[in-house]
């Protein structure tokens, strides 16, 4: 998260119409490797680098959340080699940035099934989540371990045993309190998602919270994902009318 000189991109873009919320889908680390006939845990260390870029990119600009899906369920169901270099790589990068982010006054948070990961990659997690709990600038969350479909079933089990235990009544279940019990409870959904690599699917991320985000999928693979791409999308996205279902006003005649 080195300082760079702002960016021409950035000037143009009107500061009063950014999106609040970006998530971004970061994937082709695994393709990034493949044609350079590397590893693909090279692809991933590669990938860091883009995350640390799209991270001073929403700095530089003011996007005040950012979540990234850097782990999936799913994820776990590659080789354990794969799987054991990802953790590694996500500990090292909370080792690296944790002062970048107090510095910064970036709050880390994360969202899925961290109780999954393995108990140092917690330990660093937690550490991190607590010291920069008080930042009030870029709100950094991470999806670890996250499947959206998970997520919305257990927020409804939760809710069928509140009123099974006769603490609410079915008829006030709204879409308010559904969102009360997702990982993302205290934070906006979002407006813009970014999916790398040319792939045109959610993958089981945020299908609730996604409801009216603006898609934008572009063919570049994630390690190759810089500030200035993000910034044109930003741009992409500050002209397109958001009418959430409603029809625009008719010109007075
Ligand atoms: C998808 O590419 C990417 C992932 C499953 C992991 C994302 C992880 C990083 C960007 C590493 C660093 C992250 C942090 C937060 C430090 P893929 O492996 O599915 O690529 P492929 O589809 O080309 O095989």
């Amino acid at each position: 998260m080195s300082s760079d000189a702002p960016s021409p991109e950035a000037a143009l873009l009107d500061p009063e119409r950014l999106p609040r919320h970006v998530a971004i889908i970061m994937d082709g680390n695994g393709r990034w490797a493949k044609k350079r006939l590397l590893n693909r845990v090279k692809g991933h260390e590669k990938g860091a680098d883009s995350v640390r870029a799209v991270v001073k990119a929403c700095r530089e600009v003011g996007v005040p959340y950012l979540t990234l899906y850097a782990f999936s369920t799913e994820n776990w169901q590659r080789p354990r080699m794969e799987v054991d270099a990802l953790m590694t790589l996500l500990k090292k990068f909370l080792q690296t940035e944790a002062e970048e982010l107090l510095t910064n006054n970036i709050r880390l948070d994360t969202i899925g099934e961290t109780g999954r990961l393995p108990e140092d990659v917690r330990q660093s997690l937690a550490r991190v989540v607590a010291q920069t709990r008080g930042n009030d600038g870029l709100h950094l969350i991470l999806a670890l371990s996250y499947g959206s479909r998970d997520e919305i079933v257990h927020a409804v089990r939760d809710i069928a045993a509140e009123a099974a235990a006769g603490r609410l009544s079915p008829s006030t279940v709204d879409e308010a309190l559904l969102s009360a019990k997702l990982f993302t409870r205290d934070i906006p959904d979002p407006d813009l998602l970014i999916r790398t690599s040319g792939e045109l699917r959610l993958s089981n991320f945020l299908l609730w919270q996604l409801a009216y985000a603006e898609f934008h999928f572009t063919p570049t693979l994630w390690p190759d994902f810089g500030r200035e791409e993000f910034f044109r999308i930003l741009a992409d996205y500050q002209r397109r009318d958001r009418r959430f279902g409603r029809v625009d006003p008719e010109p007075a005649s």
